[in-house]
């Protein structure tokens, strides 16, 4: 399968790199655009099979699949000089714009999916959301993370809110790192084993039905012990209704505007 990629940016290079370690990796070649020219030199540079094409319209006759990875406000433009085939199928990277509203731009191809990827994706880790659920994309992408099909493309943006969790995560994350260390654990101390406490429980989590889920807190907690005193005085401070309120908010209020980060 031939993968060609319009714009070679921070998104796309973590996407390429995950398919060229991946296991599928032996099946695919990968034409880069010739822009961004540093990165795409570097990715041609480092693995054989990758190579860059000689225009934005030459990746896309070298493919079979394009990824679209530019900025939301230059995908018009980028497209409206792009001639693509019937037999593309086109891979949207772009946040805020529904597989819909794409497949009205690189017509005549129909077969159009929106991916959503983090940069932890060079890792295989992380969510990659696939919408709709191409079988040959969600089966290029097994072993690259935790594959996450929708296939209602107004369930994007109730993920995209929830995607905004994730700075306060980190904030969370290093609130609990930064105790430990002034308390006077050495730093990389503190940081390995909050991390690794995390994705435990992280892994914990994903192996639980959902059904099972609001048991979880109490089975990590003893009766009247540390973790149900710091998580029933942070539901006292209100932290976990405005989490709520907040997720709402944004859900509410960015859906009117249709913007997205
Ligand atoms: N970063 C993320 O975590 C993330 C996650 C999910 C989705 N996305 C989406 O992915 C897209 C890219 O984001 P990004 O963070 O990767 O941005 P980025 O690093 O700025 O990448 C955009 C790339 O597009 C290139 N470009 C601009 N005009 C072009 C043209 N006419 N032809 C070919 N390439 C062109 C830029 O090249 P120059 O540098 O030469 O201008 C740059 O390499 C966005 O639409 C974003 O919504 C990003």
């Amino acid at each position: 399968m031939r993968l060609g990629f319009v714009g070679v940016g921070a998104i796309s290079e973590a996407v390429i790199e995950a398919l060229l370690t991946g296991p599928n990796a032996a099946d695919i070649e990968v034409v880069l655009s010739p822009r961004n020219a540093e990165r795409s030199a570097k990715l041609a540079a480092k693995y054989s099979k990758a190579s860059i094409g000689s225009s934005n319209q030459n990746v896309l006759d070298q493919s079979d699949v394009v990824f679209m990875g530019v900025l939301p406000g230059q995908m018009n433009d980028v497209c409206a000089d792009l001639m693509f085939r019937a037999d593309h199928t086109v891979v949207s990277l772009i946040a805020g714009m529904p597989p819909s509203t794409v497949a009205g731009i690189v017509s005549p191809a129909t077969e159009v999916v929106q991916m959503i990827p983090l940069p932890v994706i060079a890792m295989h880790a992380g969510p990659l959301v696939i919408c709709p659920g191409n079988t040959a994309m969600v089966k290029l992408f097994e072993g690259c993370g935790e594959i996450v099909v929708l296939n209602d493309e107004a369930h994007i943006f109730i993920l995209s809110c929830t995607s905004a969790a994730m700075s306060t995560f980190f904030e969370y994350q290093n609130t609990v790192i930064n105790w430990s260390a002034s308390a006077g654990l050495p730093n990389d101390i503190a940081h390995k084993y909050a991390t690794s406490l995390f994705k435990g429980l992280a892994t914990e989590a994903m192996a639980t039905p959902f059904a099972h889920l609001p048991e979880m807190p109490r089975e990590h907690e003893t009766p009247g012990g540390l973790n149900e005193h710091i998580r029933t005085s942070l539901i006292k401070a209100g932290m976990f209704d405005e989490v709520t309120k907040q997720l709402e908010h944004i859900y509410v209020t960015r859906n009117r505007t249709k913007k997205s980060d």
